[in-house]
């Protein structure tokens, strides 16, 4: 892909569990084509670690990046930039990106992006891309949500971002954690309108997810 051309994808990682589902999101982007910026909060060094048991290293990223998504296919599309550092490309509108993916948020993300803090890139890097009016898709983590988050939600939809909680659907007949952290990846993708094949989707038949996990013969029987 040449410089000139290159108009990436922001995937902005933050502190929250779940970093299975940005690992899905990066390797299913790379796989459509498309380039990607990453950034990966200091908190999400300590989810990264925790649920895979790798230390992210800015130094390191491209190895450790290899390591947490299990190859390295597509990482010449890839692009670092430390949480820290303010003056990395996609801090500025000018800078061509075509929008951005929080995935995992945090609550606390949730909060900096709905509140404009800009407290690290992440948070700036996402109120450059509401204010140049581009997708922003914040896939938020926590369960149950407080009154803050919700209206802090409601904040971000209103100016425009897609809240895309991690809430795997069980209609795609996904049974595997692998098959749910991918549904809940295709969504994201979705929602950018990027190609992929994560997930089946619904074709308007009932019990197609019974059947493709083979449990379509096991319904009780009547009085059971
Ligand atoms: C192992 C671990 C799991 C966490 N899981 C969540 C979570 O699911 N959702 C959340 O909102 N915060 C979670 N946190 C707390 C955030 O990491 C913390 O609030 C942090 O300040 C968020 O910073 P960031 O938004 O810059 O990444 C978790 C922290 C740790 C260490």
């Amino acid at each position: 892909m040449g410089t000139a051309k290159r108009q990436p994808w922001v995937v902005g990682v933050s502190g929250a569990s779940g970093t299975p589902y940005a690992a899905s999101v990066i390797r299913a982007l790379l796989a459509a084509g498309e380039a990607v910026d990453l950034i990966v909060s200091r908190a999400a060094r300590l989810t990264i670690l925790d649920e895979t048991g790798i230390s992210f290293r800015d130094a390191h990223w491209r190895t450790d990046l290899a390591a947490w998504l299990g190859t390295d296919e597509g990482l010449d599309d890839v692009r670092y930039w430390p949480a820290g550092d303010f003056a990395a490309g996609p801090s500025s509108g000018s800078y061509p990106a075509k929008g951005m993916l929080v995935v995992p948020a945090t609550t606390g993300a949730v909060a900096g992006i709905a509140l404009g803090l800009s407290k690290d890139l992440l948070q700036r890097v996402a109120s450059v891309t509401l204010k140049e009016r581009r997708p922003l898709v914040v896939c938020v983590r926590e369960t149950p949500l407080n009154g803050v988050t919700l209206k802090h939600l409601v904040e971000l939809d209103a100016q425009g971002a897609v809240v895309l909680p991690a809430s795997p659907g069980f209609y795609a007949g996904g049974s595997t954690v692998r098959e749910l952290v991918d549904f809940v990846a295709g969504r994201v993708l979705d929602a950018v309108g990027v190609p992929h094949s994560l997930y089946l989707r619904w074709e308007g038949e009932l019990g197609a997810a019974a059947r493709r996990n083979g449990s379509g013969d096991a319904a009780p029987a009547e009085g059971e």
